[in-house]
């Protein structure tokens, strides 16, 4: 009867929930500022979304094993038989592995687009004045398309995790508390590490990236 023992094991460490939560605030600002032309407030929240998804990125290589990007790569076969499997391995199954991907993608692409676009008025991504005019405009069309993909995403990811949710999976619990309940046949022991040396990594990060690009927004925004 040993497959019937469900165990309590940690699966998400504290800067991986951290850094979920802190994302989707951010994203709403980051919407919220755009649409009310807070150019100041869209920057400052912009340059702390990027600390946040370098610092996680950096977290797929050196931070928990269900942190690891490596666990992320699944064959598009094994994503299709998630679906149907009752017991999934501890982290990210392989179907919500291709969401999380994505979702990198995605955010880089927006991140990396938004540094080069003008709101043709007052304020320019601080890299707008290394790019050509052409560069810049693609740019700021990419800022704006690129941002109906990421929407598109958040509600497909919404609805996952509440179909996942009538199907008996508690995944926002487990992303709030870092805890879920296994068969104790399939669970690891310890899967997770501090996330002190992540969270030095963001505060760094956020620092240099606030006394540099974002020193003028910021100056703004506080006066
Ligand atoms: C994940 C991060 C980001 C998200 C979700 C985001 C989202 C948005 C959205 C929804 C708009 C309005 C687009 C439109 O109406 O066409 C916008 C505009 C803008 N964003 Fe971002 N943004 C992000 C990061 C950044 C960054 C890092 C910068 C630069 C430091 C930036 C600079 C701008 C500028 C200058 C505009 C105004 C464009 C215009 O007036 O046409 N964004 N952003
Ligand atoms: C701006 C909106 C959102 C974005 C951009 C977003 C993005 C992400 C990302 C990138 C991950 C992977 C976490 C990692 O490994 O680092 C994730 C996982 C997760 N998200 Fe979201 N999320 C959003 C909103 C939400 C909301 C509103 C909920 C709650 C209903 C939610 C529930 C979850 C859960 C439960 C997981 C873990 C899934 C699993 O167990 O594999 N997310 N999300």
């Amino acid at each position: 009867m040993d497959d019937q023992v469900v165990k309590r094991i940690k699966v998400w460490d504290g800067f991986i929930r951290s850094f979920h939560w802190l994302l989707v605030i951010a994203i709403a600002t980051l919407y919220f500022s755009a649409e009310e032309g807070m150019m100041e407030l869209h920057f400052i929240a912009g340059f702390f979304t990027l600390a946040l998804l370098l610092t996680r990125l950096i977290w797929g290589l050196i931070g928990s094993k269900t942190a690891k990007l490596s666990a992320l790569l699944h064959s598009p076969i094994a994503a299709i038989k998630s679906f149907k499997q009752t017991n999934e391995p501890v982290g990210h199954g392989a179907a919500g592995s291709y969401m999380v991907l994505a979702f990198f993608a995605l955010l880089l692409v927006q991140l990396v687009s938004g540094l080069m676009t003008t709101d043709d008025i007052l304020t320019d991504g601080p890299l707008v004045q290394y790019a050509s005019n052409n560069v810049v405009e693609w740019a700021g069309w990419l800022h704006h398309t690129n941002f109906d993909l990421l929407f598109y995403a958040i509600i497909l990811h919404v609805v996952a995790i509440v179909i996942y949710r009538i199907k008996g999976k508690r995944l926002v619990k487990a992303m709030v508390t870092g805890y879920t309940d296994k068969e104790a046949g399939n669970a690891e022991v310890k899967v997770t590490k501090s996330p002190w040396l992540a969270i030095v990594i963001f505060v760094v990060l956020l620092g240099g990236l606030l006394m540099t690009w974002g020193a003028e927004p910021l100056s703004y925004l506080v006066s």
